[in-house]
């Protein structure tokens, strides 16, 4: 068996052109997005998707024009956080249309193609080889993507990235190029529960991000303590934390039980749950600051409860000059 020393240079596969074609090939698909915005944290289930979800949604009702990338391949839910599973990709002049919620935002999320019970595989040479392909195939197919879609003209294009710090690095040096003439471009928010288990993992993470050209913004403490729907109090979840981050607290918000229903019955915009959430609330301070961060405004926000960013509702007219290209459902 060949060790990787004994083969002479790319072995023939030419993979730094292509490489090189596909990065142009990403390039072009994003030329109309304006900035590109990633959530990660390094440690699962602290509400990263959700967190993406909402902020997206702070953004719509604030005029911006946004979409959302699924990065988390194998565990994606960005399509059944925006009610968008089962909706089609349609083909049109060489890319792909995405699915849009009724608000206008676009998901790319495999969740919409693959159904729940069935898990990301891919075809290998050998079975039980799987892993040998892995990673190189999923990033491969992530740059596949950005480069399919039709992203169109975008203020925002949120990243909802997978749990794993090592993963967090991969994917800030894959997007990294995007940033390569504006670093102002790409910027990265990071996710954490209050607790030091969740704490110690996004500092492992911050570490890492550290040595990439990867710009943070700061970080989002989510599910800092339970808001109580009865009497409206935040009482506490975790225990106070000792771990220091390194990184401006971008916000906190509470675990709010109409927030994990909008997670669960695909956000309907305008209904109940979003008009009444403590969390969706915070999330529209943390929306305008982050707006404001990355240079996306009009991002102050009004003081009153709705709305929060700017003009356009819950749900935005044909005016809007966010109006989705092509609406799919
Ligand atoms: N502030 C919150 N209030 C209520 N529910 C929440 C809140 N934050 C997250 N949740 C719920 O917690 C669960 C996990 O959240 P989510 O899927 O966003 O985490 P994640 O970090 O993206 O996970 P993964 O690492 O698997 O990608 C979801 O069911 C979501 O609805
Ligand atoms: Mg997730």
């Amino acid at each position: 068996m060949k060790n990787y020393q004994d083969i002479a240079g790319d072995g023939g596969s030419d993979v730094l052109g292509q490489v090189s074609a596909r990065r142009r090939a990403v390039a072009e698909a994003l030329a109309g997005v304006r900035r590109v915005l990633a959530v990660g944290s390094g440690k699962g289930g602290v509400g990263k998707s959700t967190v993406t979800m909402a902020l997206a949604r702070a953004f719509r009702r604030g005029g911006l024009r946004v979409a959302i990338l699924d990065a988390d391949l194998n565990g994606p839910t960005q399509a059944r956080l925006a009610g968008l599973e089962g909706a089609p990709w349609i083909p049109r002049d060489g890319r792909l249309a995405l699915p849009r919620r009724p608000d206008g935002i676009g998901v790319a999320s495999l969740g919409s193609l693959l159904p729940e019970d069935r898990p990301l595989s891919f075809d290998t040479v050998s079975k039980g080889e799987e892993q040998t392909w892995r990673a190189t195939r999923e990033l491969a197919l992530l740059l596949q993507l950005l480069s399919s879609v039709r992203w169109g003209d975008l203020d925002l294009l949120l990243v909802d990235l997978p749990p794993g710090a090592e993963r967090t690095v991969q994917y800030a040096e894959l997007l990294a190029p995007l940033a390569a003439e504006d670093p102002e471009r790409l910027a990265f928010v990071m996710v954490t529960v209050p607790s030091d288990v969740s704490r110690g993992v996004v500092a492992r993470s911050l570490a890492a991000l550290a040595g990439t050209p990867a710009r943070l913004l700061g970080y989002v403490e989510n599910m800092a303590g339970y808001f109580c729907r009865e009497c409206g109090d935040v009482r506490p979840l975790f225990p106070e934390p000792t771990v220091a981050l390194d990184a401006p607290c971008l916000g906190r918000l509470p675990f709010d039980p109409a927030l994990a229903e909008l997670c669960d019955r695909g956000w309907p915009g305008g209904s109940e749950a979003e008009e009444t959430s403590e969390a969706v609330r915070q999330v529209e301070q943390i929306a305008a600051h982050i707006a404001d961060l990355v240079g996306c405004g009009p991002a102050a926000p009004t003081g009153g409860r709705r709305p929060p960013l700017g003009a356009a509702g819950p749900h935005p007219t044909t005016t809007d000059r966010s109006e989705p290209e092509e609406v799919l459902r």
